[in-house]
C-alpha cells in the first residue's frame, strides 16, 4: 500500500470539477483516507513547490494556489503515487492524453487543475505539510 498528495486547484474548485475528479479516483480503486477544503497559507504554498522557488513562475504559482480554496486529499492504493499521476496525466495539459484529467479539462500549465506527488519522499513531505496526524481516516475500502 502507497499513498499520496492530491490536491484539486484552486481552477478544478472554481469549474465545479470536485466531484468529477473525486469519482475518477474512487472508480479507480483508490482511497480517499484525509480531505479539506481551504485556502492555501501561503509560507505552506511554497514549502510545498520549494523545488520551483528559483523558476521564473514561482512567484504566480503561490499567488494563484493561495489566491481561492483547494480540495487536499491523502489517496491510498497500490502504486498510489504512480497511478495518480496517470489519472492527472502530464503537467502540461497540451500533452496530456484524453482521458486524462488535464488531457480531458485543461489547456494550460499554470491552470492544470489537479496536482498529485511525483514520488515517495515528496508524497510524505507534503502530506506533512498539509494534514496532521490525526487528520487520516481508517475505514475498509469494498470493491
Ligand atoms: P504541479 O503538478 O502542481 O507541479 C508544479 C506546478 O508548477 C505545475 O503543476 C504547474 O502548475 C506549475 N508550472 C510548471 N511549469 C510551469 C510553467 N512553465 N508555467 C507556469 N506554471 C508552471
Amino acid at each position: 500500500m502507497e499513498r499520496t498528495y492530491v490536491m484539486i486547484k484552486p481552477d478544478g474548485v472554481q469549474r465545479g470539477l470536485i466531484g468529477e475528479i473525486i469519482g475518477r479516483i474512487e472508480r479507480r480503486g483508490l482511497k480517499i483516507s484525509a480531505m479539506r477544503m481551504n485556502v492555501i497559507d501561503e509560507n505552506d504554498a511554497k514549502e510545498h513547490y520549494s523545488e520551483h522557488c528559483e523558476k521564473p513562475f514561482f512567484g504566480s504559482l503561490i499567488s494563484y494556489v493561495t489566491s481561492a480554496p483547494s480540495v487536499s486529499m491523502i489517496v491510498e492504493g497500490k502504486d498510489a503515487i504512480k497511478s495518480m499521476r496517470t489519472i492527472n496525466g502530464a503537467t502540461n495539459p497540451s500533452e496530456a492524453m484524453p482521458g486524462t484529467i488535464r488531457g480531458d479539462f485543461a489547456l494550460e500549465t499554470g491552470r492544470n487543475v489537479v496536482h498529485a506527488s511525483d514520488s515517495v519522499e515528496s508524497a510524505e513531505r507534503e502530506i506533512n505539510i498539509h494534514f496532521k496526524d490525526d487528520e487520516t481516516n481508517e475505514y475498509t475500502r469494498i470493491d
